[in-house]
Order: structure tokens, then sequence, then C-alpha cells
């Protein structure tokens, strides 16, 4: 391929993948402020055949609208919710993603997260490093919940939801899920997964994790209402997005103890403010956005997202399309 084909990347990628893009395209990467301030990505969209962005980058109506000659879009993220994927693809737009790579460590994360709320884990690192721990084998101090007998209600049984599924019975717990659909019987019969409704689900979980994409459908789904469903010693696992958790109603759930717990890895704003009220809570555990953050995973990713975009220049069928 000649390298007539100019690329935008809003942000660094492996040094791997960037030198392969480079063989084939005039690489233009963005080095400044994260994310790429709108202003600078619809000016510099102007001109680009292509388009690596990531999640947080906007890539709306506007800034598709000013990008004539725009053929792809790869996202480094199996997310894509930051995309107008309607508009773009009405304009015959191409679309990359990163599925599959990124399952298993979001799913670890997630088992990181439900282990670390339930064993108040970090809030014990906290206590040590304060110099609060003051009695040796303190019997009743900072006792814990067990997962292995409990009841972990799964929402959307995709790729990530079902390794959460197949970790969860590795640590003996029981799964139950609600999906847009059940998943089928053999899945089921693999995940030792029980499909139920949405209420039975919020009623009967000890821990609900969240594996569903943010959409309209989603926005908010986690509030009051279902807090209040939810039972009093539950716990609540995000790491999908954090719109689809009404946080300031979260917020208000961990206090009154409605619920008794949350690990987020995701938030309504990003990166959490450093007046958020989550940070006074004992009962939360705290990630920064990290589900897909291993360095086996990134390098995937760097590489998928390079591929899709350079397969879509060429013509070719993208690894992952949307
Ligand atoms: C994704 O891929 O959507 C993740 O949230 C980013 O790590």
């Amino acid at each position: 391929m000649k390298k007539h084909f100019n690329v935008l990347v809003t942000r660094r990628l492996h040094k791997s993948a960037l030198d392969e893009l480079e063989k084939k395209c005039n690489v233009f990467l963005h080095n400044g402020k994260i994310p790429i301030p709108k202003k600078n990505l619809i000016n510099k969209i102007k001109d680009m055949d292509g388009l690596i962005c990531h999640p947080y980058d906007t890539i709306d109506k506007k800034v598709i609208k000013n990008a004539k000659n725009l053929k792809v879009i790869s996202t480094f993220s199996v997310g894509f919710d930051h995309i107008d994927i309607d508009f773009a693809k009405s304009l015959g737009i191409k679309i990359g993603y990163t599925p599959e790579v990124l399952t298993n460590a979001t799913a670890e994360l997630t088992i990181g997260l439900i282990l670390d709320v339930l064993r108040r884990i970090s809030e014990g690192d906290r206590i040590i490093r304060n110099k609060k721990w003051n009695v040796i084998f303190g019997a009743y101090d900072y006792t814990g919940t067990e997962v292995s007998g409990k009841t972990i209600g799964i929402i959307g049984m995709g790729r990530i939801g079902r390794e959460v599924a197949k970790k969860t019975n590795g640590l003996g717990m029981n799964v139950i899920y609600h999906n847009r659909k059940p998943v089928s019987k053999s899945i089921e019969r693999k995940l030792k997964a029980k499909y139920v409704s949405e209420s039975v689900l919020y009623k009967k979980s000890d821990i609900i994790s969240l594996h569903v994409p943010y959409n309209n459908d989603t926005h908010h789904l986690m509030n009051s209402k279902i807090f209040k469903k939810m039972k009093k010693t539950s716990f609540l696992i995000n790491t999908s997005r954090g719109k689809i958790v009404n946080e300031k109603q979260l917020v208000t759930a961990l206090k009154t103890k409605e619920i008794q717990g949350a690990g987020m890895d995701v938030y309504e704003s990003e990166p959490v403010h450093s007046n958020s009220l989550l940070l006074k809570l004992e009962n939360v555990v705290l990630a920064p956005h990290v589900g897909s953050s291993t360095n086996e995973t990134r390098q995937k990713m760097s590489d998928i997202t390079v591929k899709n975009l350079v397969f879509a220049l060429e013509g070719k069928k993208l690894l992952y399309s949307v």
C-alpha cells in the first residue's frame, strides 16, 4: 500500500502497533491534552482517511460531518458508546473495535472487585496505612463476607458476563443472570447459570455485576428504585460504563445501608472528582477504569486497533467490526 492515507491517532498506542501503522499510513499522533479537545479533533480530522480513537473521545455527528474523507473509525475499546455509530454507518464509514481480547482481563478485575469489597481488602490496607490497626488478632474486627455459596446476578450475558460466570463457578458461587434473551441451554449448562427476570435477579442476588453496554436503554438502569429491591446485604459491581448507575442514588443507598457495598471501575464522570461523595465511603472499592488494563491485553488491543484500521483502508474485512 502506498503511503497515501492520513490517519489521526488520538492517544499513544503500543510502539510496535504504531510502527506497523506508520509503515502504511501518514500518522498524526495527538500528543496533547487527553481526551483530545473537540476543537482540535474537528480541525485535525478534516483531511483524515482514518481515525484511531479511544473511549471518551466523543465522535459525534459534528466531528464526523467535518471528516469529508473519513473511511474508517477504529476504536481502542470494546465499548463504542462514544461514537455516533448510526450516523457514521449511514455515510459508509467502517467501524472497528476490540472485543474478545479484553474479556478475560475485565472479568478478572470484576472478580478482584468482588473479593476486595466483600473481604474488605482495600479498607484494611487503608486502616494499616493510617496506623489504625492496633489490636492483635481482633477476632471480630474487619469481618467480611465469604463469596462461596453466594448468588451472583449477572446483568448482560455477553462475552464478559459469561467469563465472569465461569470464574465465579470456580469460587463456588451460584449464578443467575438476565439478558435481552436467554443464552442457549448448552451455554447455561456449561456456566451453571439460570436465566431469571430482572426483578427476581434484584431480589435474589447477593452480588449484582453489570455487563451491558451503555445506551439509552441502560442509562441509570441501577437507581434508587432498584437499590430498594436489592437485599440489604448485597453488593453492586460495575466494570461496564459509569452512566449505567445513578451514582448520586448509589451513594445514598450505600450511606443508608440499603445495600452493603459496591465495587466500581467506571463512573458517571471520569476521572473521579476529588470532592466525589464516593471517596467518603468505606464500603466502596474504587478502581480507576482499568478493566482491560493489563500489559497483555493492551498489546493485543493496540494490534487489533491498527489492523482494523489498515484492513478497512485496504478494502479488506476488519478483524472486528461493529
Ligand atoms: C472498553 O474497551 O470499552 C474499556 O472500557 C476500555 O478499557
